[in-house]
């Protein structure tokens, strides 16, 4: 039986639709169960419905509270029983309450090589610095932001030529692989996470796993 996915997004979605393209592959351990945006113009919710999952906005925008939002999320996403919630560019900070309710079971996806780049503008920051390789790494989130323990990182280069968009272009072929993979390991049971120690096939990981082709 496949466990419930819930995904929650605030703008395009292409994490989004590689998480339920990959659920409908024949061994998937999950199945996307519902998509929620905080932004109701955001372009995802349109392409989950296409692709048959139920999706819907809950406007950030009506609610005063930030406390009261969240409450009102977690609602929703626990509605549809979920194994597992997936952050694929969900753009609000979520409070500690939230973060505390799916605790070994909230995952995001972060344009970096944490614990490099923290937060916004991980792009343009790589390339200000002289990096010579950057990428994206999924992982647990933790009350820190952006600071959770990671499962799965992919590298890739910075070409001389690179500005912005042609580097974010590259790292998110990337984020289209990692992230799909990582929700099939926690859901298969491959990967869980306690406290803040990640364990993958039950050793504990000190660090996230550096993701090649062949893996699956
Ligand atoms: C991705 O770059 C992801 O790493 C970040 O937000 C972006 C979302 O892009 N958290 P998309 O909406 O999935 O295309």
């Amino acid at each position: 039986m496949s466990s419930n996915l819930v995904i929650l997004i605030s703008g395009r979605g292409s994490n989004m639709r590689s998480l339920i393209e990959a659920s409908h592959k024949p061994h998937s351990s999950y199945r996307v169960a519902l998509v929620l945006s905080d932004q109701p113009e955001a372009k995802g919710l349109g392409v989950a419905a296409d692709l048959g999952v139920p999706a819907r906005a809950l406007p950030a925008k009506d609610v005063a509270d930030r406390a009261q939002y969240d409450q009102i999320l977690c609602d929703a996403v626990l509605a549809a029983q979920p194994a597992l919630v997936a952050l694929a560019g969900f753009m609000r900070i979520l409070g500690p309450p939230f973060v505390r309710t799916f605790a070994g079971r909230l995952l995001n996806i972060h344009p970096s090589l944490l614990p490099l780049y923290k937060g916004l503008h991980t792009h343009r920051r790589a390339l200000d610095a002289g990096d010579v390789r950057h990428g994206a790494t999924v992982h647990y989130v933790t009350e820190e932001l952006d600071g959770g323990p990671g499962i799965l990182q992919a590298r890739v280069p910075i070409l001389p030529d690179d500005d912005e968009s042609s580097l974010s272009a590259r790292v998110q072929q990337v984020e289209h692989r990692i992230f799909p993979l990582a929700v099939q390991w926690h859901c298969a049971g491959r990967v869980a996470c306690r406290g803040t120690q990640v364990f993958m096939d039950g050793v504990p990981l000190d660090r996230p796993v550096i993701w090649n082709e062949s893996m699956r």
